[in-house]
Order: C-alpha cells, then sequence, then structure tokens
C-alpha cells in the first residue's frame, strides 16, 4: 500500500494558490458576484482530494454512487449507512471545497423528526457541511434550517423519483410543469435552502429560475446560465461504461489510461519483468553471500541451508540491524 498524507504546509489548492475555504454563504457571494460555481461529485479519499486539490468549489458526496460506484441500476439502494461511509472519506480528502451529501431515498420520506435526525447523521458522524435532498419538501427544509444543518435542494429530474417519473425524462416540458416547477424552486428558497441542484430541465426555464431566485443555482443537463455546473465524475473522466447522456462532457479517459496500466502489469507480472531488482529490497552484501543470491537478482534463490550454524545467523542478524 502505497502512504498518501498531506504533508505539512502543503497549499490547499490548487498549488501556489491561498483559496478561502468554501462555505455556504460563500456560493451565495458568489451569485451576487456573478462568479461561476464549480461542482462535481466524488466518492472516496482519493478522488475527493484530486477535485479539491483542482480548486473545484462543491464536492458532493451524491447518491450516484449507488450506480457508478456500487453497481446498482438505479440511486435507490443506497442507504444512510453506506453514504455516511464514503462522506467520512470524501471529508478526509478535502480541505477546501464545500462538501455536500445526498440524502438517500428512504432517509427523508418518514417524518420530519426522522429525516432530521439522519441529516444531523452526516454533519455529525461524517463531517458534511450541508445535506441535499430532492424535490419541493419545503417543510423539511425549513426543519433543516431550523435545526442548523444547511441544505441543498434539487428539483427538475430528480432520480429517486425515477419510478414516478417513468424513467430518466426531461422535466418541465409543459407550461404548468414549468410553472410548478419556478414555485417549487422559489419555495425552497424561501424555506431557506443554500442552493438549489436543477437537473435535466430545457435551458430556458434554467435561466428563468436562476434570474428569479436569491440563492445560487447548480445545474446538471440545464444548460449554461445557471449559477454553477455540476458533474458526475465517473462521466467527467469516461468511467461509467455507458454512453453519455447528452449534457455530459468527457474530459479525460480513465477507463483507458486503467485499462491500459492493468493489461500492461498483468503482461509483466507474466513475463517475470515486473518487479525488478531495483524494485526489490536487498540484504546486506555480507549476508547475500550466505544465501548465495545472485546480485543481478537472475535466477536469484535464497538458499537457507547455507545459514545453518548459529554463528552465521547472529553475524547476520548483526549486519542487517546495521544497515
Ligand atoms: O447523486 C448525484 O450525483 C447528483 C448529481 C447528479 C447532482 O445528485
Amino acid at each position: 500500500m502505497s502512504l498518501t498524507e498531506f504533508s505539512a504546509g502543503a497549499p490547499l489548492a490548487p498549488r501556489g494558490v491561498s483559496l478561502p475555504k468554501v462555505t455556504v454563504p460563500a456560493l451565495g457571494e458568489m451569485k451576487r458576484q456573478g462568479k461561476p460555481i464549480s461542482a462535481l461529485t466524488a466518492y472516496d479519499y482519493a478522488t475527493a482530494r484530486l477535485v479539491d486539490e483542482a480548486g473545484i468549489d462543491l464536492i458532493l458526496v451524491g447518491d450516484s454512487l449507488a450506480m457508478v460506484v456500487l453497481g446498482h441500476e438505479n440511486t435507490l439502494a443506497v442507504t444512510v449507512d453506506e453514504m455516511l461511509h464514503h462522506t467520512r472519506a470524501v471529508r478526509r480528502g478535502t480541505r477546501r471545497a464545500l462538501v455536500v451529501a445526498d440524502m438517500p431515498f428512504g432517509s427523508y420520506h418518514g417524518t420530519i423528526g426522522e429525516s432530521v435526525a439522519n441529516a444531523v447523521r452526516f454533519l455529525k458522524e461524517a463531517g458534511a457541511e450541508a445535506v441535499k435532498i430532492e424535490g419541493p419538501r419545503v417543510e423539511f427544509v425549513r426543519a433543516l434550517v431550523e435545526a442548523e444543518i444547511p441544505v441543498v435542494g434539487h428539483l427538475g429530474l430528480t432520480p429517486q423519483s425515477v419510478h414516478r417519473m417513468g424513467g430518466y425524462r426531461v422535466q418541465a416540458r409543459s407550461i404548468d410543469a414549468v410553472l410548478q416547477l419556478q414555485a417549487d424552486a422559489f419555495a425552497l428558497a424561501t424555506a431557506g435552502a443554500g442552493a438549489i441542484v436543477l437537473e435535466g430541465i430545457p435551458r430556458e426555464v434554467a435561466a428563468a429560475i436562476t434570474a428569479a431566485i436569491p440563492i445560487p443555482t447548480i445545474g446538471i443537463g440545464a444548460g449554461p446560465d445557471c449559477d454553477g455546473q455540476i458533474l458526475v465524475f465517473h462521466d467527467l473522466v469516461n468511467l461509467t461504461f455507458t454512453p453519455p447522456a447528452k449534457f455530459v462532457r468527457r474530459y479525460g479517459d480513465a477507463s483507458a489510461l486503467f485499462r491500459s496500466a492493468v493489461e500492461h502489469y498483468r503482461e509483466d507480472v507474466e513475463h517475470h519483468a515486473f518487479p525488478s531488482d531495483a524494485e526489490s529490497y536487498h540484504l546486506p552484501e555480507s549476508a547475500r553471500r550466505l544465501f548465495a543470491i545472485d546480485p543481478d537478482g537472475a535466477g536469484a534463490r535464497d538458499n537457507a541451508d547455507a545459514v545453518v550454524n548459529r554463528d552465521a545467523r547472529e553475524e547476520m542478524n548483526e549486519e542487517m540491524n546495521q544497515a
């Protein structure tokens, strides 16, 4: 295993640029200043570090992890405990970005009391700085604000409603639906949500909502006029094994990179090309003689029978302790 640590005095992100910690009020300030908000999902320590050090403003531990990390067909199966587990890992890898945890399906659909108790766990046990919930759950948003829990709303194509919607379909395609969506966004903002994700809606609708409400909108498949943009990390780097949705832009091909690295490694192992002598640990020179190790490493083998007497073992131990 390799050891990865934040070295003392490491820059927060990106290198050489000192950026202040992103908070929910800071997102509102970015909207007021017309500064675009960048957001990505992450589900583990390594990707959270990469995303954070690249200067992304908001990291969402999305329930999309059910699909892209855990291999489920949709997002419904992931549990609070699984989300907490991944949120903790992301928390450990993040210094600057705002860490938002998705509340999974079923965790905020009972009583308000139970739902708030579940939300509390994300801040208390996993270090999230806000939770995200899907749908116009205005009363719950009010209760979260009352409980000092910052909340990000999510409207439009809400994946937890996949069965009600009859699939992943673009939403707000009738006048009534557009008016309802605008009213929902306004109600969430009034109830105290810190931002709203707008997913899978026409560009024009997202633009109108963005202009009308005082809190930031973060779009995914909602066009370029939102206050910020979010993508699923695995979509961004081609790790999803499915054709991308229309709104996805692939910025890298991790599948090709990982595949080639893994195949190359397998070939090297099969051809005795890995590890090399330089990638091996060695006994001190004098002890090597006792084992008759070929110094070139070719065909090296230990000869434990050479170390038959106690004196030789003690001599070797002494040398190794000094090495
Ligand atoms: O779970 C998720 O990744 C999300 C984003 C698509 C916004 O909710």
